[in-house]
């Protein structure tokens, strides 16, 4: 479904993504891991065709995806209708007076009728347990409320692929574990999820496949995410981890610690 080969990408000069290839199939669940910087927002960017390659290729579903492709409309739309991105900051996302028109844009702009806009839209919010919220303007909401809206206007278009940039980042513990079930139904049901994230909370249980980029930009690990989380030496060789670092294992569950205690 997605396949990168050799991408390089640097913004204005300073490089941000060096010599990556990966192959994802439809249904997967792959999380990107890294220390800050090390480049998995751009990568994301450049799945979403927000930015593209320096050189190297990206193909999604079999078709290279191109700077000049993306500037047209048709293909435009076509793409974005399959493969849909979370901002990690929802406000960067989110620009209209209410949620309803929020949640409606994107069916809109794909040219759906008033009621099938609806349909749609209570659709998501149903999901997305939202109800009652679709006339409140975006900026009253709370932050973990203005996440589910950014997520709903995504799923609004019911892409194949889910990408998301940082999905736990800023949310309440009971939020965070929502969303973990939310993924994971999703995912069940047959999406695509590619998830960044630099914490290693609940990321075995967001993805079974692991992607690990180090501080120059480089993939220096793709294995099962169970796996990867055994490779300690390797975690905190990356700074993903610190010498205090340790996993406690029972019936099932790890619980992680970054710091010492
Ligand atoms: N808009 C930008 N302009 C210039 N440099 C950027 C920009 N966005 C990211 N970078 C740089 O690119 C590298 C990768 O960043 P990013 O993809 O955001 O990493 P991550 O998401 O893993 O924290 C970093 O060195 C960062 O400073
Ligand atoms: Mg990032």
């Amino acid at each position: 479904m997605i396949d990168i080969k050799n991408v390089t990408y640097s913004y204005s000069g300073m490089n941000a993504l060096n010599n990556i290839s990966m192959h994802i199939e439809k249904g997967e669940s792959i999380a990107l891991m890294g220390p800050n910087g090390s480049g998995k927002s751009t990568l994301l960017k450049l799945m979403n065709g927000i930015i593209s390659p320096d050189s190297g290729t990206y193909s999604f579903n079999g078709e290279e995806v191109t700077r000049k492709k993306l500037q047209n409309a048709n293909f435009s739309k076509l793409f974005h209708q399959k493969i849909g991105f979370v901002f990690q900051n929802p406000d960067t996302q989110l620009f209209c007076a209410d949620v309803y028109d929020e949640i409606a844009f994107g069916p809109r702009q794909m040219g759906m009728n008033e009621t099938d806009v609806k349909n749609r839209v209570n659709d998501c919010l149903d999901l997305l347990s939202i109800q009652g919220f679709e006339h409140r303007p975006p900026y009253h909401l709370s932050g973990g409320e203005r996440h589910k809206v950014a997520i709903a206007c995504v799923l609004a278009l019911n892409p194949d692929v889910l990408v998301l940039d940082e999905p736990m980042n800023g949310l309440d513990p009971r939020t965070q574990r929502w969303l973990v079930q939310f993924l994971m139904n999703l995912n069940k049901a047959g999406k695509t999820l590619i998830s960044s994230t630099h914490n290693l909370e609940m990321i075995q249980e967001i993805s079974n496949r692991a992607i690990l980029f180090d501080e120059s930009h480089s993939i220096v690990a793709d294995t099962e995410t169970e796996k990867l989380l055994e490779d300690i030496e390797l975690l905190k060789k990356v700074n993903l981890v610190d010498e205090y670092y340790h996993r406690h294992e029972g019936d099932g569950h790890h619980h992680f610690h970054e710091h010492p205690f």
